[in-house]
């Protein structure tokens, strides 16, 4: 049984779905948001529910939902859920800013952001997982391609990464997660760590520490094991600093607080 996650970071928000508020300003326009995507999809599922139950479900719960089912579709485990989550009034692209991870920090860092929200060693890189499938903008590979030592990046692979990010439209151009099997969500994620395969910087460096490096092992070697265990984290990160009662509000629109 773990602890209530506690909040030690004060502007950092929690499962309030405060990523949906729509107004200049909001965490929909940090830098970090920039590839979001499936916006349409939630408010959809919430006029429905409006259309049926006003005022009872909040976004956060809709969000909480979507992505378990959405997991369930590509072969995660189930996970059961708790509803209840109050929808946030606060939405800061700063706070997003801020916090988000971009792919360039330490594992000492994301450790203790990790670690903030109550999650541990064994979740980050169990989290790391989604990556398996997704793609991320060359702007984040970057830093992989400047900075990485040989004997942390695959040549061939490392080649492939400059070719594709120097054409001269690389700021638009995406690259996948997983260069092996990039639709699969399987533990092939891990798999190309230990080939010097992984595509951020902080993928990559979850094989070199000796925190994270055994649960990558473990991740590599037992793929029921990963999605049981993704299945587990993603409960735990469901349940991060979540606001109910009076502490939030019952959005009717996803993209907007209440009047
Ligand atoms: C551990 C720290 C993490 C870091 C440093 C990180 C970093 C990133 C970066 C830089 C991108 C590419 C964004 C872009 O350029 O568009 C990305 C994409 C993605 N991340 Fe993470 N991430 C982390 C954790 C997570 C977690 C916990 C999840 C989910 C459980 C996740 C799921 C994804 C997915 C699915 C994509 C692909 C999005 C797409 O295809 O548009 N990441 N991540």
């Amino acid at each position: 049984m773990r602890a209530r996650p506690w909040l030690n970071l004060i502007d950092n928000q929690g499962c309030d779905a405060s990523i949906l508020i729509d107004a200049p300003g909001s965490e929909k326009y940090a830098a970090a948001s920039k590839t979001l995507r499936g916006f349409e999809l939630i408010e959809a599922i919430k006029t429905e529910l409006e259309a049926k139950c006003p005022k009872t479900v909040s976004c956060a719960d809709i969000l909480t939902a979507a992505t378990r089912d959405a997991s369930r579709e590509v072969g995660v485990s189930y996970w059961p859920l708790v509803y209840g989550r109050k929808d946030g009034r606060q939405s800061r692209k700063e706070a997003a800013d801020k916090y988000v991870p971009m792919g360039r920090e330490s594992v000492t860092d994301l450790v203790a952001f990790f670690e903030s929200m109550g999650l541990n060693v064994r979740d980050l890189v169990v989290l790391s997982g989604a990556h398996t499938i997704g793609k991320a903008s060359c702007a984040a590979v970057k830093p992989r391609l400047c900075k990485s030592k040989p004997e942390t990046l695959d040549g061939k692979y490392g080649d492939f990464l400059r070719r594709k990010c120097r054409r001269g439209d690389a700021e638009h151009e995406r690259v996948e997660l997983d260069g092996v099997r990039p639709t699969a969500f399987d533990n092939g994620y891990y798999k190309n760590l230990e080939r010097r395969m992984g595509l951020l910087e902080t993928d990559q460096k979850m094989l070199h520490d000796s925190r994270t490096r055994s649960f990558v092992q473990e991740m590599a070697r037992e793929p029921e094991e990963f999605k049981r265990q993704f299945a587990e984290s993603m409960r735990w990160l469901g349940n991060v600093q979540v606001l109910t009662g009076s502490e939030g509000e019952v959005r009717s629109k996803c993209s907007a607080v209440n009047y």
